[in-house]
C-alpha cells in the first residue's frame, strides 16, 4: 500500500458503498474499511471490495489483552486485507501476539497482511493528551514512542500525523510505514481532526500514504475531488 491515497470507506451501508465505488469505474483503488462500515456489514463487505479489485486496509484499530487480539487477528488474516492495525497504546505484548495471530491465520503460500499500530489519533490534541491522556511532554515525543514500541514488537508500521513523520522516518527508519489521515486541501473543514495536512505537505514530508475521508466522500463530485487529491499527492499538476 506505499505511495497509495487510501479513501476511507466510511459509509453504513453496503448500499451506499457500491453507489460510491461504482462512480471510480475502473480506476484500481486503494480503500479503507473502518468500524462503521465493518460492524454493520460484516466480514463479507472486504471479499467485495477485493473482487472489485481495490486493495483494502481494514482499520479496526484492537485493543484488548494479547491473547484476545491473537485470536481475533487469527481470524482477520483470512478475510483478504491487504493491511491491518492495532493501537500501540496496547502494549508490545499485545502488538506481538497480533503478528502471531496474524502469521497463523495466513494459509500456506500466502502473504500476511501488513499490520501497522495507531500511535496517537490525528484527532488528538497536545492538550487533549497531556489532560485526557495524562500524558506529560509533546505530542511529538508520544507519536516517537509508540512508532519505536511498534517497531520493536515487529509491525510494519505506524498512523500518525504527517507532521511526525519526518522524525519517525530518521529516528526509526525510511523503511519503516507511515499511513497519515487528518488530510485536507488548502482550507477545507477540519471536523474532528486536529493534526492535518494538504497532499503536498504529506508528500513533502516524505508520508508512505495518505487515508482521506470527508474530502472525497462528502464531495460534490467524488471522482473528480479523488483525481485532484490524487494529482496533488503525486505532484502532478493538473
Ligand atoms: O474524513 P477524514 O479524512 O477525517 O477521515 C479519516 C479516516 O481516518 C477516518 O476513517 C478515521 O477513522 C481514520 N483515522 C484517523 N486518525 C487515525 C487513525 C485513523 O482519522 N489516527
Amino acid at each position: 500500500m506505499k505511495q497509495s491515497l487510501i479513501i476511507a470507506l466510511d459509509f453504513p451501508d453496503f448500499i451506499q458503498t457500491e453507489k460510491f465505488l461504482k462512480q471510480f469505474h475502473s480506476e484500481k483503488l486503494a480503500v479503507k474499511v473502518g468500524m462503521e462500515l465493518f460492524y454493520q456489514n460484516g466480514p463479507s463487505i472486504i471479499s467485495f471490495v477485493k473482487e472489485q479489485g481495490h486493495d483494502v486496509f481494514l482499520d479496526l484499530k484492537l485493543h484488548d489483552i494479547p491473547n484476545t487480539v491473537k485470536m481475533a487477528m487469527t481470524g482477520l488474516a483470512t478475510l483478504g486485507a491487504d493491511m491491518v492495525n492495532v493501537h500501540a497504546a496496547g502494549g508490545q505484548m499485545m502488538m506481538e501476539a497480533a503478528i502471531e495471530g496474524l502469521d497463523k491465520g495466513t494459509s500456506a503460500g500466502k502473504k500476511r497482511p501488513l499490520c501497522i499500530g495507531v500511535t496517537q489519533l490525528t484527532s488528538t490534541s497536545q492538550e487533549q493528551m497531556n489532560v485526557e491522556q495524562n500524558i506529560a511532554g509533546s505530542l511529538e515525543d508520544s507519536v516517537l514512542h509508540y512508532a519505536k514500541l511498534t517497531k520493536q514488537a515487529g509491525l510494519d508500521g505506524v498512523v500518525c500525523s504527517t507532521h511526525e513523520v519526518k522524525n519517525i522516518h530518521e529516528r526509526i527508519s525510511h523503511e519503516f510505514l507511515t499511513v497519515t489521515p487528518g488530510i485536507r486541501n488548502a482550507g477545507g473543514k477540519t471536523h474532528d481532526q486536529k493534526r492535518i495536512a494538504t497532499p503536498e505537505q504529506a508528500r513533502d514530508f516524505g508520508a508512505d500514504a495518505i487515508v482521506v475521508g470527508r474530502a472525497i466522500t462528502g464531495a460534490e463530485d467524488p471522482l473528480r475531488a479523488y483525481l485532484d487529491m490524487k494529482a496533488a499527492w503525486e505532484g502532478i499538476s493538473c
